[in-house]
């Protein structure tokens, strides 16, 4: 199975107006790479004026709220990135579960609620330094998996984003067979709910992915793609990341 694949920038709680310039400078490297999809996840206060540029790299939030509206100060629906002009989204990923106290249950129903939107959804799990080194990570990110995974799960609107929590901002990532060991469990994990279905969903790693490892880790069969943290912040660290791809 052919998966193009996929490389998001997530910026997290980085970027200003005065940044829209390296936003299109990675817009132009995206139309330089045709056969990778490539994408910005923004904080929700550039995605309009990102969005309004022509082509290069797709724009995202970073979460939506799982309601369309209501009394949730401080939230975004998912109805209102796609009004500001982001076309996916991410859920669950490690710094919301552990800051905001997200569970499984939750993030299934932000999936469910960005896809009602028209969102398409980087779906987020990964573990712990202790489950790591306690030796079931494979079986407890599975888990993870399958207990966020929204009902109608299919790869024209879900990708997953494997990323390690202990690999985020360190420099430190596991070593290629625990990569791929994990990214082929994951799989498994998906075809025992949604069937063939699972051979065509994205699976990207995540976790300190960059120009120096990118090569390596692309080259992992079950690895789709890359959402990438710090080295998706400039240009010309997010470059040789995409290229890596494809
Ligand atoms: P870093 O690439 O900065 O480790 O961040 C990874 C990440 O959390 C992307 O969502």
């Amino acid at each position: 199975m052919s998966r193009r694949k996929l490389v998001v920038g997530n910026w997290k709680m980085n970027g200003m107006r005065a940044h829209l310039a390296e936003i299109e400078a990675i817009d132009r490297i995206a139309d330089a790479h045709p056969a990778v999809e490539v994408g910005l996840c923004l904080p929700a206060t550039l995605v309009m004026a990102a969005s309004d540029k022509q082509g290069g790299a797709f724009i995202g939030g970073q979460d939506c709220h799982m309601n369309a509206n209501g009394a949730h100060t401080g939230c975004l629906s998912a109805q209102m990135l796609v009004e500001a002009g982001a076309t996916w989204v991410i859920v669950g990923h490690s710094e919301r579960r552990q800051d905001q106290g997200e569970t499984d249950a939750h993030i299934a129903a932000k999936a469910l609620a960005a896809r009602a939107a028209g969102l398409k959804v980087i779906l987020c799990v990964g573990e712990s330094l202790d489950v790591r080194d306690a030796g079931n990570a494979e079986a407890v990110v599975s888990a993870q998996l399958l207990a966020s995974l929204p009902d109608g799960a299919a790869a024209d609107w879900l990708a997953i984003a494997y990323e390690p929590i202990w690999a985020i901002g360190t420099g430190r990532i596991p070593t290629m067979e625990a990569v791929a060991m994990m990214h082929s469990a994951l799989r498994a994990a998906l075809a025992g709910r949604i069937g063939a279905e699972a051979d065509k969903m994205r699976i990207l790693y995540g976790g300190s992915m960059n120009g120096d490892n990118a090569t390596e880790l692309m080259a992992i069969a079950d690895v789709d793609g890359g959402l990438v943290g710090g080295a998706s912040l400039t240009a010309a660290k997010f470059e040789p990341v995409i290229a890596a791809a494809g």
